[in-house]
Order: structure tokens, then C-alpha cells, then sequence
């Protein structure tokens, strides 16, 4: 019985750990910086295990071996028990916090802002220019793509794509309060703070998509203030880059072309962009390419006809005091062609 348990606590294990791979976690790096980070926190980890293990061993060793009474008992101090409580007390706490502080310390001069020495650094010419800036507000990421071509500028929301193998530098600043952007898989935390800018050097060393999270209590919907970082072969990160640049594609169906016309005439337009069209809103998502995200909300809830078109009539129920207000107005074929016109938006 007890064997079965054993292997099945075992199993639990191994699938929580295999579960992790697009899950949130610095205990599995896929990027020069989060492997590194996560090798301290798989030390980490297994250290405070063994400390607990060890402790709750020496504790049930004092109780099976406990005789008699507490007035019973010799005093602490008899004996050299004294000694014990300076070495589990202040010796042990000692050894292992100034460990765990020069190894972290250690990893900080690892990851360099503006041109300092590390594995993963780039030159002080370099650290003026961003490749990308991720602007947060309450309760989403604004990505802009930068290039001294404007024409190779564009903007997007909540989804960043990278190419792997090629470190990205990435400026953050925010538009409100404070944020922090954290993707677990490829690097530790950087904060955005309002009056700031702040710089990290982020690489991913395998293409997969890795889910980031804002990690800075920011509000009421911080907990749904997502991010999915897609890392692409170079050639397929070129293509998204490409279909990006493009202006909005135009609707075909008469379905697609009543919900553009819904779309840039109504209230949608006025806090949205779709680059082509007369929706020219800045406080919002851009949407030009809606369509060809995986994610909406700030990678709060899947991009499909349902949640889209719950998105629209019942933003405050799915995140509630967003700025998205509940746009009841429309009919539900009105509803439909919204959609069907947000969907092509590839
Ligand atoms: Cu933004 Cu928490």
C-alpha cells in the first residue's frame, strides 16, 4: 500500500514537472539568463526540501525518544545544550542566507544593462537602441516593434514574438502605475515604473510559446494582466513580422464587411486601432492583426467566436473595472459580423 502511494506521489511529481514546460516557471529556462536563474532556484529548492526534511526528522526524533515529563527534563543548559541552539539557531540560518546571497549576487552581475561585462551583453552603441518597447497599462502590454525605418515600425498588444537565438533588447516604461514584466522561461523580472525607463536583454534559446505574467500588484485585474512570448525560428519569426507590417486585410464576405463598417462607425474605433481603416483609438489593444493572435484580454481567455463576442457585450463581467465597457448595443447578428470582420483580421 504504502509502495503504491510512493509511486504515485512519484508519478504527481514527474507530470507536474513535464506540465511545466509553457507554464509559468523558474524552475525550467528556456534562455541563456533563465537557465542560469534556474539553476539557483533548483538549488534553492532542494536546499529548503533538505532543510525541512532534516528538521521534521529531528523533530520526530525528540518525540519518539521524549521520556517523562517536561518538569522531568534536564535544562537546556545542562549539558552543553546550549550549543545547539547557537549552530541550528544562528550558525545554520548564518551559512546558508550568506550562500544563497553572494550566489544571487552573482547572477545579478550576470545580466548587464546598458553595456556592462556578462555573458549576455551588449555594447553601450547597442543599449541605445531598443529593439522593442513594451509600454503596460492597467490592464495590458502595448508592444511596439522599433527600427530606425519607420516603415518597419509597427505596434501589437499582449502577444511578443521573438526570434531564437538572438538576444532582444527590450525598453519597458509604463503608462499608469507600476508594473513589472516577468516571462519565467527566458528571464527574471524587470519594473516599470512611471517617470523611468527600465532595459532587459532577453533571449530564448528554443522556439516554444512561454507565458509571462505582470508581477507587480497593479490592481484589480493584475492577476489578468498576461503575456504570451512566442520564441520562432528566425525564418518563421521574419514571416510574423512581415504579415505584422501589413495593414489591416480587408473583409471579403458581406458578413466581414458589415462588421468593418460596425467596427470603424461605433463606439470600437474610438479606443482601437486597426491600421488601414479610419479606427485610429490609442488607448486600447492595437487590432490590426487581431485575428492571428492566440489570446485576448491581455492572454486572459482564448481568441475564439465565443469569448470574442462575450468580450464585447461583457467586458466587465470577464475582467471586471477594465476600460473595456460593455458594448449591449449590438444586436446578435450585429455581434456576428463584428467578430467575423475581428477574426480575418490576420
Ligand atoms: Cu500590471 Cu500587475
Amino acid at each position: 500500500m504504502m509502495r503504491r502511494a510512493t509511486r504515485w506521489g512519484i508519478a504527481a511529481l514527474g507530470v507536474a514537472v513535464a506540465g511545466c514546460n509553457d507554464a509559468q516557471t523558474t524552475l525550467e529556462g528556456h534562455g541563456p539568463a533563465a537557465i542560469r536563474i534556474a539553476h539557483l532556484a533548483w538549488f534553492m529548492t532542494i536546499a529548503f526540501l533538505v532543510t525541512a526534511v532534516i528538521m521534521w526528522a529531528l523533530l520526530a526524533w525528540g518525540f519518539y525518544k521524549r521520556r517523562g515529563t517536561l518538569e522531568e527534563h534536564a535544562p537546556i543548559d545542562s549539558e552543553g545544550g546550549e550549543i545547539w541552539i547557537a549552530i541550528g539557531g544562528m550558525a545554520v540560518p548564518f551559512i546558508v542566507l550568506t550562500v544563497l546571497f553572494v550566489l544571487g549576487l552573482n547572477l545579478l552581475s550576470d545580466f548587464p544593462i546598458h553595456g556592462m561585462k556578462g555573458p549576455m551583453s551588449v555594447s553601450a552603441e547597442e543599449a541605445m537602441k531598443p529593439d522593442i518597447r513594451i509600454t503596460g497599462h492597467q490592464w495590458w502590454w502595448q508592444i511596439d516593434y522599433l527600427n530606425d525605418d519607420p516603415s518597419k515600425q509597427f505596434t501589437t498588444a499582449n502577444e511578443l514574438h521573438l526570434p531564437v537565438g538572438r538576444p532582444v533588447y527590450i525598453e519597458v516604461e509604463t503608462a499608469d502605475v507600476m508594473h513589472s514584466l516577468w516571462i519565467p522561461a527566458l528571464h527574471g523580472k524587470v519594473d516599470l515604473i512611471p517617470g523611468l525607463k527600465n532595459y532587459i536583454l532577453i533571449e530564448a534559446s528554443q522556439p516554444g510559446d512561454y507565458q509571462g505574467q505582470c508581477a507587480e500588484f497593479c490592481g484589480a485585474q493584475h492577476a489578468h494582466m498576461r503575456m504570451l512570448a512566442v520564441a520562432q525560428e528566425p525564418k518563421d519569426f521574419a514571416a510574423w513580422e512581415a504579415d505584422q507590417l501589413k495593414p489591416a486585410s480587408d473583409p471579403s464576405t458581406p458578413q466581414e464587411v458589415a462588421g468593418q463598417q460596425l467596427f470603424v462607425s461605433g463606439p470600437c474605433s474610438m479606443c482601437h486601432t486597426v491600421r488601414g481603416t479610419t479606427a485610429g483609438g490609442r488607448v486600447a489593444p492595437d487590432l490590426t492583426h487581431i485575428g492571428s493572435r492566440q489570446t485576448i484580454a491581455a492572454d486572459s481567455f482564448p481568441n475564439n467566436n465565443g469569448y470574442l463576442e462575450g468580450w464585447i457585450t461583457h467586458a466587465q463581467s470577464l475582467k471586471p473595472d477594465c476600460l473595456m465597457p460593455n458594448l449591449t448595443q449590438f444586436t446578435g447578428p450585429q455581434l456576428q459580423d463584428l467578430v467575423a470582420y475581428l477574426r480575418q483580421l490576420q
